[in-house]
């Protein structure tokens, strides 16, 4: 299967990802954890991410495609993938088409996973990361047992730097902008499934398994 889940900053892509990936053995391909793995590694390709990141804007479409175009032609995508956060602006979505139709393949199904707008800075302001490991937590939602510690690896949870409630606001207007288009794109070509991702985050997973046509709880 090769899937794409859509939504906006906080929409839950990257918690049902985690989850999804293990169920149908996928690699997990997101664009902001590739970035944010550049940043930490200090390389010139996080230098120049972090210039945008940090101002809530995106990363140029042909530093984006480029970096997708590398690990989707790597020998583990072969038989599918999920992407998380990419695409997000209509070239994007038209390069991957083309990538894809390069390897003689197409999209299986595209999730879009709908928020209202008012619960995503709640969302966003609340969320902390595991450094070592990347699970993500809430606050409020999805706390970890013990304060600021990592249930799975024990590392320690930290805020990311673009989730202050000034940059979310931008990163919010952004994707109306630039994103949220992406919608109608891939409801005409019929693979758009749409999700409610205004309930609890295992609910959000039948849903999501019901649109993959597989049977879990
Ligand atoms: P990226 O890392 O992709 O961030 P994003 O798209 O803004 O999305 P988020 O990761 O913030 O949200 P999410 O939907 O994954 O939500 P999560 O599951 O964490 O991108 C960061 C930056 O990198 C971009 O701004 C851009 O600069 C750059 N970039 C990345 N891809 C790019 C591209 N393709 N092109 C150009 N630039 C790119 O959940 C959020 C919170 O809500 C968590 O605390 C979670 O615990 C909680 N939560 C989740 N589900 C629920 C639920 N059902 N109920 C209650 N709480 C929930
Ligand atoms: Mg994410
Ligand atoms: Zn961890």
């Amino acid at each position: 299967m090769k899937i794409v889940l859509l939504g906006a900053p906080g929409a839950g892509k990257g918690t049902q990802a985690e989850v999804l990936v293990k169920k149908l053995f996928l690699p997990h391909i997101s664009t902001g954890d590739m970035f944010r793995a550049a940043i930490s590694a200090g390389t010139d390709l996080g230098l120049e991410a972090k210039s945008y990141m940090d101002k809530g804007q995106l990363v140029p479409d042909e530093v984006t495609v480029g970096i997708i175009k590398d690990r989707i032609s790597q020998a583990d995508c072969r038989e599918g993938f999920l992407l998380d956060g990419f695409p997000r602006t209509l070239a994007q979505a038209e390069a991957l088409d083309t990538l894809l139709a390069e390897m003689k393949t197409s999209l299986t199904a595209v999730l879009n996973i709908s928020v209202p707008a008012d619960r995503l800075i709640t969302r966003l302001t609340g969320r902390r990361m595991c450094r070592q490991c990347g699970a993500i937590y809430h606050l409020l939602y999805n706390a970890p047992q013990k304060e600021n510690v990592c249930d799975v690896c024990g590392g320690e949870l930290y805020q990311r730097s673009d989730d202050k409630e000034e940059t979310v606001r931008n990163r919010l207007k952004v994707y109306e902008t630039q994103t949220a288009p992406l919608i109608a794109y891939y409801q005409e070509k019929g693979l758009l499934h749409e999700i409610n991702g205004d309930q609890p985050i295992n609910e959000v997973m039948v849903e999501l398994g019901q649109a993959l046509g597989q049977k879990w709880s």
